[in-house]
C-alpha cells in the first residue's frame, strides 16, 4: 500500500476553510484506494507573522524537502502587505523547489453558467501553462534613495534561454497527451520588450519545430486577452511568462464559472523536489470566516496531486464526483449562485465518491 507525505499549509483566510475539506477528500481516497496520505500539517502565514515577525521558520525548505507533495491554501492578510507575505512563503517555494511550470486548467463544466454568452455547442477546455520561476517574478531589483522623495525602484525581468525551453517543451508535451485540439498558443509582449520576449517568441519556435503534430500560434498579451473572450473554445494549451500567466489565468476562471473551480499543480517535472498544488484563488479576506468558499478549486487541486503522485483512478474518481455535484446542480456555494455551505459541497463529493 503505498505511502505519502503531503504537507498541507492552509494559510489565511479562506485557505483555512478549504484545505480542512481537501484532507476529507483525501481521507476518502484512502479508504476506496488504499493509500496512506501522513499529514504534516504547518501553522504558517499571518497568524504565524502576527506571533513571530516572518511568515514561516527560516528553515521551512528543509522541512518540506522530504514530502511527497505540498498542498496550499492561500496566502495573504489585509494587515499585511502582499509583497511581504507572498515573498516570505509562497514564491520562495516555487522558486526554492524548482517548480518552473504551473498548469491551471480551465473546463466549462456541465451545470455551470460561463459570463459569456456562447454560441450553441462551444466547449471551453483549455489549460494556462505558466512559467512559474523566472520572468517578471524574479524579484531582482532594488531601492535607491530608499523612502525619500525622490526614490527610485527597479524591476527586473530575467528570462533566460534554459528557463523559457523548458516550460514551452512542457506545453507541447501536455497538448500531446491531452490529444485535444493539439494546438500551443504562445503569449508575449514582444513588439513592446525587445528582448527577453523576443528570446521567448525565437525559443517557442525552435522548440515548435520539434513537434510538426501540434498546430502553434502566437499572440501578443493584449490580443490574448481580448481572444480568451471572443474565441475562448479555440484554445488547447496556452503558455505565457509567470505575470501574463497569472492574469490570463484568472481570466480563463472566469469564463469557465468561478475562481471558486480553478485548480493549480506547481510542478518540478524533474521529481527532485516536491511539488505543490493549490488553488488559483487567494485568501479572499471579503468572505473568509462566512463558511461560503467554494472548496471545488481546492478539490480539483487534490486530484491534481493524486495524478502526479501516480493515482490516476483516485485522480479521476474526485475528478467524476466534483462534475457530478456540478451537473446536479443543487449544491453551489454563493459564486455559483446557490446558497450552499463550504462542507455542504464537500458532503457532495465524498456521498458520490464513497
Ligand atoms: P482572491 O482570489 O482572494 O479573490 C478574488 C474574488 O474571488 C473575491 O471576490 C473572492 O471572494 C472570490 N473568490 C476567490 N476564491 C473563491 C472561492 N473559493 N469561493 C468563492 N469565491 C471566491 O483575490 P484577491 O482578492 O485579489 O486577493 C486576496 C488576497 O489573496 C491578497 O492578499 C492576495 O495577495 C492573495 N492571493 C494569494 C494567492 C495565493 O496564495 N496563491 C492567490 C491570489 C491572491
Ligand atoms: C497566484 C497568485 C500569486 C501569483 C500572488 C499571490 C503572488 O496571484 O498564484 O495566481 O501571482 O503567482
Ligand atoms: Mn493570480
Amino acid at each position: 500500500m503505498p505511502t505519502f507525505k503531503i504537507a498541507t499549509i492552509a494559510g489565511d483566510g479562506i485557505g483555512q476553510e478549504v484545505i480542512p475539506e481537501a484532507k476529507r477528500i483525501l481521507d476518502a481516497i484512502e479508504k476506496k484506494f488504499g493509500a496512506t496520505f501522513q499529514f504534516q500539517d504547518f501553522d504558517w502565514g499571518a497568524d504565524y507573522y502576527f506571533r513571530h515577525g516572518r511568515m514561516c521558520p527560516s528553515d521551512f525548505l528543509d522541512q518540506l524537502r522530504a514530502v511527497d507533495a505540498i498542498l496550499l491554501g492561500a496566502i495573504g492578510h489585509p494587515r499585511i502587505p502582499d509583497h511581504v507575505t507572498l515573498n516570505g512563503l509562497l514564491l520562495p517555494i516555487r522558486r526554492g523547489f524548482d517548480q518552473f511550470v504551473n498548469v491551471r486548467p480551465a473546463v466549462l463544466y456541465r451545470g455551470v453558467q460561463s459570463p459569456l454568452a456562447l454560441r450553441r455547442g462551444e466547449h471551453i477546455d483549455m489549460a494556462v501553462v505558466r512559467e512559474n520561476t523566472e520572468g517578471e517574478y524574479s524579484q531582482v531589483g532594488g531601492f535607491v534613495y530608499h523612502e525619500q522623495p525622490d526614490e527610485v525602484a527597479i524591476q527586473t525581468s530575467v528570462f533566460t534561454r534554459r528557463g523559457t525551453e523548458r516550460v514551452v517543451r512542457y506545453a507541447f508535451e501536455l497538448a500531446r497527451k491531452r490529444n485535444k485540439k493539439k494546438r500551443v498558443t504562445s503569449v508575449t509582449k514582444s513588439n513592446a520588450q525587445g528582448y527577453g520576449m523576443v528570446l521567448w517568441d525565437r525559443t517557442f519556435a525552435a522548440v515548435a519545430a520539434e513537434y510538426p503534430d501540434i498546430e502553434t500560434e502566437s499572440l501578443l498579451v493584449d490580443a490574448a486577452a481580448m481572444n480568451f473572450i471572443r474565441r475562448p473554445e479555440s484554445f488547447d494549451v496556452v503558455v505565457a511568462s509567470n505575470l501574463f500567466g497569472d492574469i490570463l489565468s484568472d481570466i480563463s476562471a472566469i469564463l469557465v464559472g468561478s475562481m471558486g473551480l480553478a485548480p493549480s499543480a506547481n510542478i518540478d517535472p524533474r521529481r527532485r523536489f516536491p511539488s505543490m498544488f493549490e488553488p488559483v484563488h487567494g485568501s479572499a479576506p471579503d468572505i473568509a470566516g462566512k463558511s461560503m468558499a467554494n472548496p471545488l478549486a481546492a478539490i480539483f487541486s487534490v486530484a491534481m496531486m493524486l495524478e502526479h503522485l501516480g493515482m490516476p483512478e483516485a485522480a479521476e474518481a474526485v475528478n467524476a464526483a466534483v462534475v457530478s455535484v456540478l451537473a446536479a446542480g443543487k449544491l453551489r456555494t454563493p459564486d455559483l449562485g446557490g446558497t450552499s455551505k463550504t462542507g455542504e459541497v464537500t458532503d457532495g463529493v465524498l456521498s458520490r465518491l464513497t
